[in-house]
């Protein structure tokens, strides 16, 4: 079974332009739920360019599916999840001048604060997944931190074409297969769109991946329901999975 996390958090970027109440991220995450997605993802950043702390709050009493906070090893946003207690927090690095998450978690130059960070959650019953690009040391490295999930960073995929994206495509397989044999969960997300998931979807082992700037810039136009469940059917489709209802359900 292969899942779909929708990252909504575009749906606030819109919303901060105007400094409104509007578009709400809640009502975006229910219509994401309603068509199909198996957990809705955020990234609440230091900075709060998109999604704001009552936003999270708000999407953990609403939401029935899986939770996942995206947020940086900071000991106040930490703290926050602890409280907060989503379904999963995803632990990535963060540099305030970047126009979205450039690279994986680097666990080898930050072994203490990953350390501590992840410790915290686990205590607090938070299933932590960290992501990572496809680099066999940082995977070793997470495994031995004993974290549930390891999510693959698919950037220099989603950028790469050709043979170059196959080459791409084999190493996040190949890394794929060392976080199994570590007895981790495979995760995968960035860049990701309508054109270029069923290669990753259909990797063997592959439980999840999440999706934010595609899904929300096609509802933009179709609407949530329908890019969410257009989604959704591709990623079964590739995965070889038997598909659900409503992956089935007309558009
Ligand atoms: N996974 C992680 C860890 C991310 O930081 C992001 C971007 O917030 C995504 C997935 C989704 O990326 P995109 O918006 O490119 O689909």
């Amino acid at each position: 079974m292969i899942e779909l996390g929708v990252n909504i958090d575009h749906v606030a970027t819109i919303r901060q332009a105007r400094r409104t109440y509007e578009p709400d991220p809640v009502w975006a995450a229910v219509l994401a739920e309603l068509a199909g997605a198996d957990g809705i993802t955020v990234h609440l950043r230091e900075d709060r360019r998109h999604i704001q702390a009552h936003d999270v709050e708000r999407l953990k009493q609403t939401v029935q599916c899986k939770l996942n906070l995206e947020m940086a090893c900071d000991t106040e946003i930490t703290e926050f999840a602890c409280r907060l207690k989503p379904d999963q927090a995803t632990l990535v690095p963060e540099r305030r001048e970047e126009v979205t998450t450039e690279g994986g978690l680097d666990v080898l130059a930050n072994q203490d604060t990953v350390r501590r960070t992840v410790q915290a959650l686990k205590e607090a019953g938070i299933s932590v997944s960290l992501f990572l690009d496809p680099v066999s040391e940082q995977i070793a490295a997470a495994a031995d931190l004993e974290v549930h999930a390891v999510e693959l960073h698919t950037g220099a995929y989603s950028l790469a074409s050709g043979r170059q994206q196959q080459r791409e495509l084999r190493r996040l397989a190949d890394a794929g297969r060392q976080i199994r044999r570590h007895g981790l969960q495979l995760h995968a997300g960035h860049g990701l769109n309508y054109r270029n998931v069923a290669a990753v979807a259909a990797i063997p082992e592959m439980r999840e991946l999440n999706i934010g700037h595609s899904i929300v810039s096609r509802a933009v136009l179709v609407g949530m329901e329908q890019a969410v469940r257009e989604m959704k059917r591709l990623m079964v489709g590739a995965s070889g999975a038997p598909s659900s209802p409503l992956s089935d359900a007309p558009l």
